[in-house]
């Protein structure tokens, strides 16, 4: 269960505006690094929401497919998307559980994937950064004990530099403080993999955006909009109503397209960094 949004509400209306935006790359990656045909890779989706990646990556050739993640909800969305990989025996089991731990023997899968989930386990957002990201760090080392030797594992992940990319999270920096301590930095991840003992075979920053509707300056008037992205989790009711007069007031004075314009960094920076690990 993530530590700050329900998903059990959000899925109603998170393929709206959602994207598995990078999809095509991590087959590819996937496809090189397992040095093997994608049909002969078994793959876990952890914290697979409402199962965009996968749909994907069977799309490019993944032949086999555990997804798991902690919402029914999100689930339940994934397995209506999937019914027929389901039907196929391409997605092998859909299992409700929370992450850090996972209920899988020892080196089961040639790879996993972890996209936008990895910032939902820890709670201590406070606490000096050496410590906060504990949970992460277990979800890590779980990682790579069910990985085979020489599987690989995908983080999707946005940094703290990456979430202040987005236009919309300069509306109201409140929120932006209290959110980009939910992501960990490219080096507290280094870091965690050293420790873990996964190796970083590749990294890379992925340009555009998770959200369909980005560039829509006043998406976030919209509750179905802001439910794409978790950043709305952590506004409370003034916060929100704050960002509504901003925009309106922007708009009014014609200055709202100039706003986005000036704040919109995805397109040239990136809205996330893939890492690509190996156990070796
Ligand atoms: C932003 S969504 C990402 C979904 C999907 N991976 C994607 O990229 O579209 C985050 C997902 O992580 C799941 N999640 C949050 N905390 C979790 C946990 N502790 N264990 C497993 N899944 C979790 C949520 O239920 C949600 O489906």
């Amino acid at each position: 269960m993530s530590t700050f949004e329900d998903y059990n509400t959000t899925c109603n209306g998170y393929d709206d505006n959602r994207q598995p935006l990078g999809a095509d790359i991590v087959a590819g990656m996937m496809h090189v690094y397992n040095n093997k045909p994608l049909k002969e890779l078994h793959l876990l989706d952890a914290g697979c929401g409402t199962g965009n990646y996968t749909k994907s990556l069977i799309n490019y050739g993944v032949g086999k497919v555990t997804l798991m993640d902690a919402s029914t909800g999100m689930l339940e969305r994934a397995k209506v998307k999937l019914a027929d990989a389901l039907s196929r025996d391409v997605v092998v089991d859909t299992v409700e559980h929370r992450l850090p731990y996972m209920p899988f023997d020892d080196a089961t899968f040639d790879a996993i994937l972890f996209s936008q989930v990895l910032h939902h386990l820890d709670t201590n957002d406070d606490i000096n950064e050496s410590q906060r990201f504990e949970q992460l760090g277990h979800a890590i080392a779980e990682a790579g004990r069910v990985l085979c030797q020489n599987g690989t594992m995908f983080i999707m992940a946005s940094t703290p530099d990456d979430i202040m990319n987005s236009w919309y999270n300069h509306l109201n920096m409140e929120i932006s403080r209290k959110y980009v301590k939910k992501f960990a930095s490219i080096h507290q991840f280094l870091d965690i993999f050293k420790r873990t003992g996964v190796t970083c075979i590749q990294k890379m920053k992925l340009l555009g955006s998770v959200l369909v509707d980005y560039d829509n300056a006043e998406g976030p008037l919209n509750k179905t909009w802001r439910d794409s992205d978790s950043y709305w989790a952590m506004a409370n009711e003034k916060e929100i109503k704050d960002v509504e007069q901003k925009i309106n007031a922007l708009k009014k004075d014609g200055k709202l397209k100039d706003f986005v314009e000036k704040h919109d960094r995805v397109h040239t920076n990136g809205i996330a960094t893939l890492f690509v690990c190996k156990k070796i």
